[in-house]
């Protein structure tokens, strides 16, 4: 086996400059698939929320929920570095509650670190989480959870505020930063001030590392797709070739044949 990711390893990439990949993940087929690819780490996003349980936004993902899906991925999982969001109200409340939650998390799945949302604002807790030995991974730009607030899912420009926001993170004892919907220049100028490793989604190619998510990459989700998103292979068509194969073959009496049949 190769040897496992960890928080160290990523910090030695980014002073290597190797880039950091990170893919999400949901299920135990897909994590051994991401795994045996060899991505470095493997994000439980809550994303979970929107492109598995067809929710509009990711608000409604429950604790629960994140470590069901963050069990199955671990089970999946030998080599990458697995980090699972907290969810929305799930650390926001109090610090004792973050703590209790990513606590839970950690103990529940076997994960190796936690993400969260926002930078300033949530420096203390980050920092408290951190100082109990749970690795945590920041997250600021497009903050998903906070969509209401925000306005939309909308391309964040305001380059002090998220400086400020970075720093804050990386000064709380944050081992990585996820930036997203972030103008290149800006996200290289945060990663090139920040020790700690960025991984960027749609913030360009200056970050130290990118992350997508699963289902848009592979063409598994079609409600919308962000224009920063590559689309790198179409299992949503290939999906449907196989299933209408299928449904001709049963009506047809082709399915199973001998060969697929106990004698
Ligand atoms: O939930 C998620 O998938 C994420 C990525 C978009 C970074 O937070």
């Amino acid at each position: 086996m190769a040897q496992k990711v960890n928080i160290t390893t990523l910090a030695e990439m980014k002073r290597a400059g190797e880039k950091i990949t990170m893919v999400t993940g949901y299920d135990y087929p897909f994590a051994r698939l991401l795994d045996e690819s060899g991505i470095d780490t493997i994000l439980v996003g809550d994303s979970v929320g929107v492109v598995v349980a067809g929710y509009k936004d990711t608000l409604p993902v429950t604790v629960d929920e994140m470590i069901y899906h963050g069990r199955a991925v671990i089970r999946g999982t030998d080599r990458a570095l697995v980090i699972i969001d907290l969810p929305f109200m799930s650390y926001q409340i109090s610090i004792e509650d973050a703590k209790l939650q990513a606590g839970r998390i950690m103990k529940e799945t076997g994960a190796g670190a936690v993400k969260l949302e926002g930078g300033v604002t949530m420096k203390e807790t980050i920092r408290a989480l951190v100082d109990i030995g749970i690795p945590v991974c920041g997250h600021i730009g497009l903050t998903p959870q906070a969509v209401n607030q925000l306005g939309g899912f909308k391309v964040q420009r305001e380059k002090e505020r998220l400086m400020q926001d970075a720093i804050a993170v990386a000064e709380a004892g944050a081992f990585a930063l996820v930036i997203e919907c972030v103008p290149s220049e800006i996200a290289t100028e945060i990663s090139q001030a920040l020790d700690i490793p960025t991984i960027g989604i749609g913030a360009g190619n200056g970050c130290d590392g990118q992350v997508l998510v699963l289902h848009d990459m592979l063409s598994l989700f079609d409600r919308f797709r962000p224009s920063f998103v590559k689309q790198y292979a179409n299992l949503g068509e290939e999906t449907k070739k196989a299933m209408l194969e299928y449904s001709r073959e049963v009506k047809a009496g082709i399915f199973p044949g001998d060969e697929h049949s106990f004698k």
